[in-house]
């Protein structure tokens, strides 16, 4: 499988009529986990770079509900970009991926569904020992 088969883009249900949008993401029936916590990170500036690091257990989805912006995502070999842009789309992030949010809109609304409660300890922040766990020590 390759890394963007991995990382699958989302297309979420989206019942829009005349009163407007409204898009249903449900756990476990759109994308794979029961969503245990919910973040969403706004007010960023176009030049600034969030995430930069990976996650031991937890899975994310990430929807730009409003605005954009872009994904950076890398397994240490693979690596690939995403522009999310569209409510009603998402990336599907598994355990043990590296990635980066940058080029934030002024109007940007990155909501981020995650598959476990915060733990700081099953994040890897520092790139060379996330490649170290990833590959092992030959890498
Ligand atoms: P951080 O992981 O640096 O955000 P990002 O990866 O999106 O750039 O988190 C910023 C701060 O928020 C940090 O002090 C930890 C805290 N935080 C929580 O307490 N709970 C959470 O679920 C998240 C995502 C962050």
């Amino acid at each position: 499988m390759t890394l963007e088969q991995k990382c699958p883009i989302i297309h979420f249900a989206d019942f829009g009529d005349e009163r407007g949008k409204l898009v249903v993401i449900e756990g476990e029936i759109a994308i794979p986990f029961a969503i245990q916590r919910v973040f969403y990170i706004y007010g960023s500036d176009a030049n600034m770079v969030r995430g930069q690091h990976a996650n031991r257990k937890s899975e994310f989805v990430l929807v730009n509900v409003s605005g954009k912006s872009k994904v950076y995502i890398t397994d240490g070999k693979e690596k690939f970009f995403v522009e999310l842009d569209k409510p009603m789309m998402g990336i599907y992030i598994p355990p043990m991926i590296w990635k980066d949010m940058y080029d934030f809109s002024e109007d940007s609304v990155l909501l981020c569904l995650a598959s476990t409660h915060y733990d700081e300890k099953e994040y890897i922040r520092d790139y060379d020992i996330y490649v170290k766990e990833m590959w092992g020590e030959k890498c």
